[in-house]
């Protein structure tokens, strides 16, 4: 057990109107599980288990502004009235759970109509249309289609992405009326805002294309058209590809201009991811270890003077900790290792010996488990059931 001052992981931090109860923040991760876009019994109980095991902004997967957004068959969506009446049953539970609820606003642009990644990540196929899963129409800042066999995108118009903003900002409305105290809009991976931000995709020489301040345009009017919509008190996020790994591509000191433009523009957190561009959702070739895009929220955090979250292969609870005490980051986004442990957070409270009596834990399992800890102390054990080491077990005993 560790004993110091309180871990900054564990400090809540308030963001306008809004205190999370911690820095961790689960990242948003595609489930490609819902019918039509509707948050159903499914979604309540997965996000809702991250709510109970400790999280503080609990991020939905990319939630789909328009059908023709979607990234695969499944995703869940908000482009419809209809949609809030779930959202809001889990915002509650989320919420009730002392978590506070997120909802990343996605638009899929050329990369929509894929499988899922476990039917393989391609462009839908024949195959998928007899299963009753059908390609459907995308939209893009130029007709230029993700790979062979994917959909070739239409060239959005001005009149189109005046469109695709009001959809922006009906989609705000909504997640406000779900009950979401955060939005995060997806601007990485290669997606529709990261499609107009990427000199290689965005080839268009009208006001939305061309240089720097052609190409962050839609970008800065995604956030007017989201700010527009969303209470004042509410904090905006966006997730960015920090670098999205091409030669002739976008650059870490673009993410910091853009940021710098997005802070002006009503957005509080840079949610500082990489890469996408093509096919995959990451970096292509590039090496990964643990925190690999770290530097990427403390370069954007350092130079544009806003809160960054740091994402990537982010592990442990020390791995966490160094990276809030470096000011490297303020918000930890975990993905993969939440998925293996949803109970992290109250994980890593005890490793840090900060949550000895089981307090954050939802009563009904805390107060057990607070009960067992004297139980297993007399027979050499840590409240986890572990081995203490022996000067602490000679303590104990
Ligand atoms: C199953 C899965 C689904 C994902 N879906 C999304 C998504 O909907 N939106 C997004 O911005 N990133 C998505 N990502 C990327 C993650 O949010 C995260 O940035 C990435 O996995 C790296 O973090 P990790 O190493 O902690 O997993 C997804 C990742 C996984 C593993």
């Amino acid at each position: 057990m560790m004993s110091e001052a309180r871990p900054k992981l564990f400090t809540p931090i308030t963001v306008r109107g809004v205190t999370v109860r911690n820095r961790v923040m689960l990242s948003p991760m595609n489930q490609h599980r819902a019918q039509d876009g509707y948050a159903d019994d499914g979604l309540l109980v997965h996000l809702g288990k991250f709510a109970l095991g400790g999280f503080g902004i609990i991020m939905t997967e990319a939630t789909a502004i328009e059908p023709r957004g979607r990234v695969a068959p499944g995703d869940l969506g908000i482009w419809s009235d209809d949609h809030i009446a779930g959202l809001r049953r889990v915002c509650a539970y989320v919420k009730g759970a002392g978590g506070t609820p997120g909802v990343q606003l996605a638009h899929s642009g050329r990369k929509g109509a894929s499988q899922r990644p476990w039917q393989g990540f391609g462009p839908l196929t024949g195959e998928d249309a007899r299963r009753g899963e059908p390609p459907w129409p995308l939209v893009s800042p130029t007709r230029e289609a993700l790979g062979p066999g994917h959909v070739v995108p239409d060239q959005l118009s001005l009149d189109g992405i005046e469109g695709v903003l009001r959809s922006y900002a009906d989609a705000a409305a909504r997640a406000d009326a779900a009950g979401f105290d955060v939005i995060e809009v997806h601007a990485g991976h290669g997606y529709l805002i990261a499609s107009f931000l990427s000199p290689v995709i965005n080839t268009r020489n009208d006001e939305y294309g061309g240089d720097f301040t052609g190409r962050i345009r839609f970008a800065l009017k995604v956030a007017d058209a989201v700010r527009s919509r969303w209470p004042e008190h509410k904090p905006l996020m966006f997730r960015i590809s920090s670098v999205d790994g091409h030669p002739n591509g976008w650059k870490i000191e673009d993410s910091i201009m853009l940021a710098r433009e997005l802070k002006a523009h009503g957005v509080d957190i840079i949610d500082c991811s990489s890469g996408g561009l093509r096919q995959s959702t990451a970096l292509e070739n590039a090496k990964r270890y643990p925190g690999y895009q770290v530097e990427y929220a403390a370069r954007i955090r350092r130079g544009a003077g806003i809160a960054t979250a740091a994402v990537g292969l982010i592990l442990d609870g020390r791995q966490a900790e160094d990276i809030l005490a470096n000011e490297e980051a303020d918000f930890i986004a975990l993905g993969r290792q939440a998925l293996y442990d949803p109970f992290w957070v109250h994980h890593a409270a005890q490793e840090f010996g900060v949550d000895p009596d089981f307090a954050s834990w939802d009563v009904s399992a805390g107060w057990w488990l607070a009960k067992r800890k004297d139980g297993l102390a007399s027979i050499g054990l840590d409240g986890a059931g572990k081995r203490m080491s022996s000067i602490e077990y000679e303590t104990k005993i």
